[in-house]
C-alpha cells in the first residue's frame, strides 16, 4: 500500500533524540555515509539540512577537514550536534533556510526528505541557497535491504503512513522542476547489523521510527499493528538475523 506523497507536518525528532544514535548506527553509519558524501561533494560552504545529532557531519568534517554547518527542527537533537560540532548549528525549518541566495556550495540532505511536510518546497529552498556549480547530495532513507524474512513486513511501512518522496521516480523530476540536475546515483557501502523480529516490534511499540513518532492511535492500529502482528508470526522471533543494507545517494548539480 502506498499513500499519497507526503505533505503536511514535518516530524521533529525531539522525542527520540536520546536513543537516536544507538538505534540508527551512530558514528559508524556516519563514517560510511561521510565517505560517499565526501567523494561527491561540491564546493564550500557545506550545510546539512536536518543535521540531527551531527552523526554524519562530524565524520564528514574529520574526513575532509571541512566545516559543516546545519539546521534542524529539533532542539533536543541539536544538543548532541552542538556537543560534536560546536556553535555551527541552529534551530530552523529546512523549508526556510537561514542562508542567503546562491551562498552555499554543498547541501547535504541525509534521511530527511521523507520526513518534511513539503519536500518540493525544500528542494526549491536548496536551489535558492546553492551557488552556480553547487551540489545537493541526498541520501535516501529507503534502504535496499537484502531479502530476509523480516523485510517483506517492514519495507513499505513508512510509505503506507506518509508516502515516499526520496525515490528516483519522485525525487529526480521534482528536483529538475526546482532547477537541480541529476549528475549521479549510486549506493552507499553495505552495512550489516543484527536484528530480530522482536527488536523491531519493540522499536515500533516504542514509536522509535520517524513516521511513528506522532502517529495518531487509530492510524497506528490500522497500519502498524498488522505489521507487528505479522512479525510475531515469524519463527524464532527472538533470534537475531544478520541483515545487510545500502542506501541510495543522489547527486544533483545547480547549474
Ligand atoms: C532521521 S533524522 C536524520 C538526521 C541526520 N541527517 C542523520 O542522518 O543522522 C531526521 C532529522 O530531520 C529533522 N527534521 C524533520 N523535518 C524537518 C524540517 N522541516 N526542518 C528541519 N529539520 C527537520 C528531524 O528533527 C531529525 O533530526
Amino acid at each position: 500500500m502506498m499513500a499519497a506523497m507526503a505533505t503536511g507536518e514535518s516530524i521533529s525528532f525531539d522525542k527520540v533524540a536520546s536513543i537516536y544514535d544507538a538505534t540508527r548506527g551512530g558514528l559508524e553509519r556516519g563514517r560510511r555515509f561521510a565517505s560517499a558524501l565526501a567523494a561527491a561533494s561540491g564546493p564550500d560552504p557545506v550545510i546539512e539540512i536536518g543535521i540531527g545529532t551531527g552523526a554524519i557531519a562530524l565524520p564528514f568534517r574529520e574526513l575532509t577537514d571541512r566545516t559543516v554547518v546545519g539546521v534542524d527542527l529539533s532542539p533536543a537533537m541539536l544538543v548532541s550536534a552542538h556537543e560534536r560540532l560546536g556553535s555551527v548549528v541552529a534551530v530552523a525549518d529546512v523549508a526556510r533556510l537561514p542562508y542567503r541566495d546562491r551562498s552555499v556550495g554543498t547541501v547535504v540532505a541525509c534521511w530527511v526528505l521523507h520526513l518534511v511536510g513539503d519536500p518540493i518546497a525544500v528542494l526549491t529552498e536548496c536551489r535558492r541557497v546553492l551557488a552556480p556549480g553547487g551540489r545537493l547530495l541526498v541520501i535516501s532513507a529507503r534502504g535496499e535491504v537484502e531479502p530476509d524474512d523480516i523485510e517483506p513486513f517492514t519495507i513499505d511501512l513508512h510509505d503506507a503512513i506518509r508516502g515516499r518522496f526520496d525515490v528516483h521516480e519522485r525525487l529526480v523530476p521534482a528536483a529538475a522542476d526546482a532547477g537541480l540536475r541529476l549528475v549521479s546515483e549510486q549506493l552507499t557501502e553495505a552495512a550489516t547489523w543484527m536484528e530480530s523480529p522482536a527488536d523491531l516490534i519493540e522499536r515500533m511499540e516504542q514509536r522509535q521510527w520517524g513516521a511513528l513518532i506522532d502517529l495518531e492511535p487509530d492510524r497506528y492500529a490500522e497500519i502498524v499493528q498488522p505489521v507487528v502482528d505479522g512479525l510475531r508470526t515469524l519463527p524464532d522471533p527472538d533470534r537475531k538475523r544478520g541483515r545487510t543494507g545500502r542506501n541510495p545517494l543522489f547527486v544533483f548539480a545547480a547549474d
